[in-house]
């Protein structure tokens, strides 16, 4: 079984320890740069070092991956470290075969990938949310839990989809665009705009 190290210990880590252990990944050490954090325990897996300690494990090969949701500090943290990134698939997740998911990524429990979907690096594809067919989803990006991707549907880079919302295919969500949790997209959103409701429209913000 292949080991794992695992860089963050807040909520999104424990479910993404969650994942590794149910795909029989030994996880050899979490590591969370907070203070006060190194020595205690996260659903049974021991904090073992911060930051520095993190970088100072990677020269031994293990595969790593960061455990952190935020899409932008997730994504700097990967491209900072020298890692080999593991991908990890829950064991009750669906990934068609002829998927493609990147390195970095996860497939929370119960989420659906089908065929072929492309799914970038760093991708956090949540609980019970769903990527159809010919789906795009680019680096970074962050399916939250119960969000639904129809069929050909293309997501920027650091693309929050949010909880339970639905994008209707072929529908284009631009990179660091957000889509609010409930919304149903059925126009395509720019880039770094925030769209929510039903159907979703540009959130106005008040200056
Ligand atoms: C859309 C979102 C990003 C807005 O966050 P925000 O900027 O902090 O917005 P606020 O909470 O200040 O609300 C601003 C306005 O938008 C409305 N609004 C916020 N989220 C909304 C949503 N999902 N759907 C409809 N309206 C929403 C609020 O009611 C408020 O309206 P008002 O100005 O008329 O009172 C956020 O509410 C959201 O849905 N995030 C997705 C979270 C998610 O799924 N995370 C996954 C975690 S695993």
């Amino acid at each position: 079984m292949k080991q794992l190290l695992v860089l963050g210990g807040g909520g999104h880590a424990r479910v993404v320890l969650d994942a590794a252990r149910s795909s029989g990944r030994i996880v050899a050490g979490v590591f969370d740069d907070r203070p006060g954090r190194t020595g205690q325990t996260i659903d049974g897996f021991a904090i073992v070092g911060d930051y520095a300690g993190f970088l100072g494990k990677l020269h031994t090969g293990i595969e790593a991956f960061v455990a952190v949701g935020a899409n932008d500090v997730r994504l700097r943290l990967a491209s900072e470290a020298p890692a080999q990134w593991a991908t990890l698939v829950h064991a009750s997740a669906y990934v068609a075969p002829s998927a493609v998911l990147g390195v970095g990524t996860v497939v929370m429990a119960g989420a659906v990938v089908q065929p072929g979907a492309v799914v970038g690096d760093h991708v956090v594809v949540n609980t019970c949310s769903s990527v159809d067919h010919d789906c795009v989803v680019a680096d970074g990006v962050h399916i939250a839990p119960g969000a639904r991707l129809c069929g050909g549907v293309h997501v920027g880079d650091g693309a929050l989809v949010g909880a339970g919302s639905v994008v209707l295919p072929n529908i284009r969500v631009g990179a660091w665009a957000v889509v609010g949790a409930g919304a149903m997209v059925r126009d395509d959103i720019p880039p770094a705009e925030t769209w929510v409701g039903m159907p979703a429209k540009r959130r106005q913000v008040s200056t």
